[in-house]
């Protein structure tokens, strides 16, 4: 059997519930807090009830920062603004596979523009609609709520489908990322990294009147170091 690859953990915050009046401070301490992605949520109003922003935030955000923003494009007919946001500056285009016919196209061209692809899962999608395309993409994302708003709650049987996903990849394209999204905190950080997920999406957990940036990223990344501990002990 094939030797399991170890996948470096990333921490990939989503600005969506972010105050945006303090973007520019925003970004700058999500940096300083050592994580490897930023994480923008566009919406249409179409594919998913929400409309957020498009590709001028991408940009915006982009002479903020050097750190790969991670662009999920919950919209329709994604092929349409590839170009745009690659333009604006993505690393990382995901699209989902409700949204178009034409997957493998879609990949391409994202890949053709020089941004790695992905590819997103609603939380009613099988596990088995992305096989086919698996070997192509650099990130799968399994979506732990149903897309559109920050700060819902995990969707409990997301944590045996992140397992299958896993599996799924292992075989198929054994380096690709797994990602997840929504939901996700310090309560259960340690459950979807243990399952195979390694790009972990969090905004409400990060960005709340609870704490500061600093001490929920640090709450988060504590949250994964006890879960790794108490299987290293078993
Ligand atoms: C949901 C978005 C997520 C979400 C994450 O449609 O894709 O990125 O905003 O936010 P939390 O961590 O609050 O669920
Ligand atoms: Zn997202």
């Amino acid at each position: 059997m094939r030797p399991k690859l170890e996948h470096p953990i990333k921490i990939a915050p989503s600005i969506l519930t972010a105050d945006l009046a303090y973007l520019a401070k925003i970004i700058r301490e999500t940096e300083a807090g050592g994580v490897e992605y930023i994480h923008l949520d566009v919406m249409d109003g179409r594919f998913v009830p929400n409309i957020t922003f498009g590709p001028l935030l991408v940009s915006t955000i982009r002479r903020l920062t050097d750190l790969p923003l991670d662009v999920h494009l919950m919209i329709e007919e994604p092929d349409r603004y590839l170009a745009d946001f690659a333009e604006a500056g993505a690393d990382i285009i995901t699209v989902h596979v409700e949204t178009t016919p034409h997957l493998h196209r879609t990949i391409q061209r994202t890949i053709e523009l020089g941004c790695k692809a992905g590819v997103a899962l609603n939380p009613a999608t099988p596990v088995e609609s992305i096989r086919e395309i698996s070997p192509f993409v650099d990130m799968v994302l399994v979506m732990t709520v149903n897309p559109g708003f920050g700060g819902q709650k995990f969707i409990e049987t997301s944590t045996s489908k992140i397992g299958r996903m896993r599996a799924l990849l292992d075989e198929f394209n054994p380096t690709c990322d797994l990602e997840v999204d929504g939901g996700i905190g310090d309560h259960n950080i340690g459950d979807v990294i243990q399952r195979g997920a390694n790009v972990i999406v969090a905004g409400s957990a990060i960005y709340n009147d609870d704490a500061s940036i600093a001490e929920n990223l640090a709450r988060l990344r504590a949250g994964y170091a006890k879960r790794a501990e108490r299987s290293r002990n078993r």
